[in-house]
């Protein structure tokens, strides 16, 4: 059977440290979309790590980590994140596969994105630069390069007719700048790509499951940020939702069971776009400190606000989430009150639905009020040991989504996890 792990926001909801604490009951830990603009921060011996890569299970002994083929791959960020994992022991060499369909983000990938993204001016979307959307844009346009592809004696020709393909691009943005020294980089870390375990992503999956062995899907981004469903053109280029992982992996729907959803106990985004429940007040400078809100692939601060349930009942009903979990809910320890975002007032008039255009539409969120626990949490190791006030917050979201919040992560270490009774 597989499960499902992704986030129900605008990414960063703490997907890292949750497939790492979940791995252990897994045999397949597999990523299925996204690429390096993916940061999934997990504490490994009490060493902090951040993920771009390669799936968060992968410091689990005898736990089979995939890139599956719905992914887009640097091959320098991975050759990096391979040392890096490396020198912690981990030998990347015999736990780590790549499915051969998997599409390869070139150099060339990396520089339109940023030439897009700077001919956008202030209506950029906020990317993270790492080639995502051109390399994307080369999949469904039947241009791109595929991991598989570079063990044909025909690459470097079919490199060549891509690139020059970018050049006119590029030429286009005017975009003068030189990068052979990213190219240079890139054909190296292909040969060190070529040393690691690339499959048939598909049929490996597919055997596993056929021999009863449970996966994991670990997603990227956030649903707020899929491609059909999020807060479009403010988003990233692949379906982040539990649909993706089908398409991203080459798994049949009816093997999906359950679906685990996170959420922040408030909430973050970085880049631009709609964000209704955002703070731009001391509340929101309070969470962005306290729950040191910095981007783990970019470093640039995280927009902070209230928890929104409607953004994430929208999440749980596209996703078919089962159950969920809530993160950094000791983040708001210190918060005298706090407010829950319900519904939404748009134009005027009230809703519990996400609107098609939300960048356009006048959103005001609707809040029901709630008391601070004023409790440090940090420590508590049962659900029942919990402040009464953090009870009634929980309670109020478990009753508005009618989904429960069965895990409670109350810091960032790997042991700082609360399930429900
Ligand atoms: P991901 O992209 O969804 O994996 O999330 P990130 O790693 O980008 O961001 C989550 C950040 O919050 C990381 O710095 C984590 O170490 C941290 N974190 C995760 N869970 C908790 C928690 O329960 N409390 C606190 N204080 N920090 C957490
Ligand atoms: P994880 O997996 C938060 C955001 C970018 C930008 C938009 C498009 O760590 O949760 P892209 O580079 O994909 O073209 O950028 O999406 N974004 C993320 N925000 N967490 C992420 O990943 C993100 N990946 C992309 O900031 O607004
Ligand atoms: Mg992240």
């Amino acid at each position: 059977m597989v499960d499902v792990i992704l986030g129900l926001q605008w990414g960063d909801e703490g997907k890292g440290k949750i497939v790492d604490y979940f791995a252990p009951s897994y045999d397949v830990i597999a990523r299925f979309q996204g690429g390096p603009n993916a940061g999934h921060t997990l504490y490994v011996d009490n060493k902090k790590i951040v993920l771009h890569q390669i799936p968060s299970g992968i410091f689990h002994e005898n736990k089979i980590n995939l890139i599956g083929n719905g992914v887009v791959l640097d091959a320098v960020t991975l050759k990096k994140e391979c040392e890096e994992v490396e020198a912690m022991g981990i030998n990347c060499k015999k736990n780590l596969y790549i499915s051969e369909r998997t599409h390869l983000i070139l150099p060339s990938h990396r520089a339109l994105d940023k030439a897009s993204e700077l001919s956008k001016g202030i209506d950029k979307i906020g990317s993270t630069l790492k080639g995502i959307s051109p390399a994307y844009m080369d999949k469904t346009g039947r241009n791109g390069l595929r991991v598989g592809d570079i063990l044909d004696k025909n690459f470097i020709s079919q490199y060549i007719k891509l690139r020059l393909k970018h050049q006119k691009l590029l030429d286009n943005f005017s975009f003068g700048e030189d990068i052979s020294a990213w190219e240079e980089e890139f054909f190296e870390a292909l040969e060190f790509l070529k040393q690691l375990q690339i499959v048939n992503g598909e049929y490996f999956v597919n055997d596993y499951i056929q021999k009863g062995k449970k996966i994991l899907a670990e997603g990227a981004q956030g649903s707020m940020l899929d491609v059909d469903f999020g807060t479009f053109p403010y988003v990233t280029s692949s379906n982040t939702i539990t649909a993706g992982v089908g398409s991203g992996l080459g798994i049949a729907p009816q093997k999906i069971k359950d679906v685990f959803g996170i959420t922040k106990a408030y909430c973050t985004r970085v880049g631009s776009g709609p964000f209704p429940t955002e703070l731009n007040d001391e509340n929101g400078e309070q969470l962005r400190k306290t729950g040191n809100e910095y981007g783990s692939t970019t470093g640039r601060p995280r927009r902070c606000g209230w928890i929104d349930l409607v953004a994430i009942n929208f999440a749980c009903m596209i996703n078919g989430v089962t159950q969920l979990i809530m993160t950094k809910a000791d983040v708001l320890d210190a918060m005298d009150e706090l407010n829950v975002c319900y519904n939404y007032r748009v134009n005027g008039k009230e809703t519990n639905q996400v609107p098609f255009q939300m960048i356009k539409s006048d959103i005001e969120p609707v809040y029901k009020k709630f008391k601070g626990w004023k409790t440090d949490i940090t420590s508590i190791k049962k659900f029942d040991s919990l402040p009464s006030e953090m009870s009634t917050y929980i309670g109020y979201i478990n009753e508005t989504l009618g989904i429960s919040v069965n895990y409670i992560s109350n810091g960032p270490g790997s042991d700082q996890i609360i399930m429900a009774p």
